[in-house]
């Protein structure tokens, strides 16, 4: 099937370049599972925006560069900071219902803010722009939705009918998930906003479907691939037997919330940084993880309940309801709380017009690796990354559109090879077994001694895999999984490379900060 532009994946990412590209193309939206699957319908802080009266571009851009630890790239961080009021402008304009305080919108804050400037929708802002831009994208008749599509891998030179040698992408072979067939869709461009790869750690904020597929999946076409070892931590996912990955807001630490050792009560954040509960998340991640270590905790305290009871609810509808329903009453008891890794600042490398290496490839979101984050993301600014590179991608596609030539015919996906497998037990165990390593191995705290121990089992995993897969069926657990295992090793070869700690890679080994930032950059 050919259409104008591909886009995998419907997040705040894809939706907005599909909204950009829908005016004069036609444009296919695939998505694993729902249309609704990604991190952004899970969203609850909000988008930072510079709104303020007192505020300005220049403490926005020094907030993001101090939290990424100078590794961010200025260049970037300026691209999409002042292009974020626009952002907002047009999320309104599409009928996003913004929390507002008369005129004005009202702005939460969040660790590593010098200011309020968070725009939200209550606890819940995620769900409300995915709920506007899916309006809005349903609404054209140029842009066609398809979910329960699991697209395996991208279609490139080497799968023209006459191959022609180019490097140039031209679509994506995809399952689906309703059939089980493979189908080829093709187009003049391909946009991944496929999200992040959370999923390869056993503890995550982030949704099932977060498994890296579109940085793996650009990887094995040849593009390069950087800043993977720095895997963000929230430092409050709520504890809880059944409920194993809800985020607790920082926007209730924004709000007033301390965070108290449960054992003797102290508010430990002096003891680590004097921004207290406000500091950049790594930093309160790892004090978190120090005082469940240090004193063979389960889990720490988040405590909001010397706020007015009717401040606390009208704030955090969501949590609250959520929480009173697992018997937790936030208004006069605290909350225990893990961290978990809940964002991938690395990915696939972009430049500002949303173009990978590969001719034909542009990306955009959670993905990528664009040089807003550097070694740590700055809460809330990664919605707004979406928002910036979703259009940026778009926009490029658009006033290059002449340049862009018809997808050639390509190969169709080849079974003939294959059968239905008949040892499914061994996804869910090599599965298991990745996010269990990669948690003990390659979390807050990292050695190069484990980090080489995580490197041997996912030699020993990758042989097993491309075995299986090799010989049986597609299906979007084997997808995935193949998809983590790559990230794993993406992930532990980047932080084997890091001879220091900055940002969110910390190591007992190197525990300085060199002088000089630098990337790390994987070419394939
Ligand atoms: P996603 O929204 O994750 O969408 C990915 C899409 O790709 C999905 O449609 C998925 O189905 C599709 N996909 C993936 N693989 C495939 C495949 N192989 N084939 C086809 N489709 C595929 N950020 C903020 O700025 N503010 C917040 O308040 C905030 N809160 C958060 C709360 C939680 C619990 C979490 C997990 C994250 C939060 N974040 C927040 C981060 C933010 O939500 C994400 O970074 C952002 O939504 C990512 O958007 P995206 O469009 O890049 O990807
Ligand atoms: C949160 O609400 O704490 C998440 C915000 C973010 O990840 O940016």
């Amino acid at each position: 099937m050919q259409h104008d532009v591909i886009i995998v994946g419907s997040g705040a990412a894809g939706l907005t370049a599909a909204l950009a590209l829908g005016q004069d193309l036609k444009v296919l939206v695939l998505a694993k599972g729902t249309l609704t699957g990604g991190s952004t319908a899970w969203a609850q802080g909000g988008i930072a925006a510079v709104l303020d009266a007192g505020d300005t571009f220049e403490n926005h851009i020094r907030d993001t560069m101090i939290a990424g630890a100078g590794l961010n790239r200025l260049e970037t961080v300026e691209f999409v900071i002042e292009r974020a009021p626009h952002a907002i402008d047009r999320l309104v304009e599409l009928g996003v219902p913004f929390n507002s305080e008369g005129e004005h919108l009202h702005l939460t804050r969040e660790g590593g803010h010098s200011h309020r400037r968070i725009v939200h929708v209550n606890d819940a802002t995620g769900w409300a722009v995915q709920e506007a831009l899916l309006r809005a994208c349903e609404a054209n008749p140029n842009i066609t939705l398809l979910p329960n599509r699991a697209c395996v891998d991208l279609i490139t030179g080497r799968h023209e009918e006459r191959y022609s040698g180019s490097g140039r992408v031209w679509g994506v072979y995809a399952l689906d998930e309703t059939t089980g067939k493979v189908e080829a869709h093709t187009a003049r461009a391909t946009v991944l906003a496929t999200g992040g790869a959370g999923r390869v750690y056993q503890f995550s904020t982030a949704p099932r479907g977060a498994t890296g597929d579109g940085i793996a999946m650009a990887w094995r076409a040849g593009a390069r691939v950087s800043n993977m070892e720095m895997m963000q931590f929230h430092p409050t996912c709520l504890y809880n037997l059944d409920v194993k990955n809800f985020l607790i807001t920082e926007a209730v630490r924004g709000e007033g919330g301390h965070l108290l050792n449960p054992r003797t009560g102290h508010r430990y954040m002096a003891d680590y940084d004097e921004r207290l509960e406000l500091a950049p998340r790594d930093v309160v991640a790892r004090a978190n993880d120090a005082e469940i270590k240090r004193d063979g905790l389960d889990y720490v305290h988040l405590d909001i309940s010397h706020q007015p009871a009717d401040f606390v609810k009208a704030h955090f509808p969501n949590i609250y309801e959520k929480l009173m329903g697992l018997g937790i009453d936030m208004t006069k008891q605290p909350i225990p709380v893990v961290p978990a890794q809940h964002y991938t600042c690395g990915g696939v490398l972009i430049d500002l017009d949303g173009r990978t290496d590969l001719p034909g490839l542009y990306a955009a979101g959670e993905c990528t690796e664009s040089g807003l984050h550097g070694a740590n993301r700055l809460a809330s600014n990664s919605l707004l990354e979406c928002f910036v590179f979703g259009e940026a991608a778009a926009a490029h596609i658009r006033a290059n559109w002449d340049s862009f030539d018809a997808p050639p015919p390509v190969r169709a996906w080849d079974e003939s090879r294959v059968t239905n497998s008949d040892e499914e037990v061994i996804i869910k165990q090599n599965w298991t077994e990745i996010r269990r390593f990669m948690w003990n191995y390659v979390g807050i705290v990292r050695t190069t001694k484990r980090l080489e121990r995580a490197a041997h089992r996912i030699k020993l995993l990758t042989d097993e895999v491309e075995d299986y897969y090799g010989h049986f069926r597609v299906s979007t657990d084997l997808i995935e999984l193949r998809n983590l295992l790559q990230c794993a090793d993406l992930i532990v070869q980047s932080a084997l490379r890091r001879k220091e700690s900055r940002g969110l890679h910390y190591t007992l080994d190197y525990p300085q900060t060199l002088k000089i930032a630098r990337d790390t950059v994987l070419v394939p």
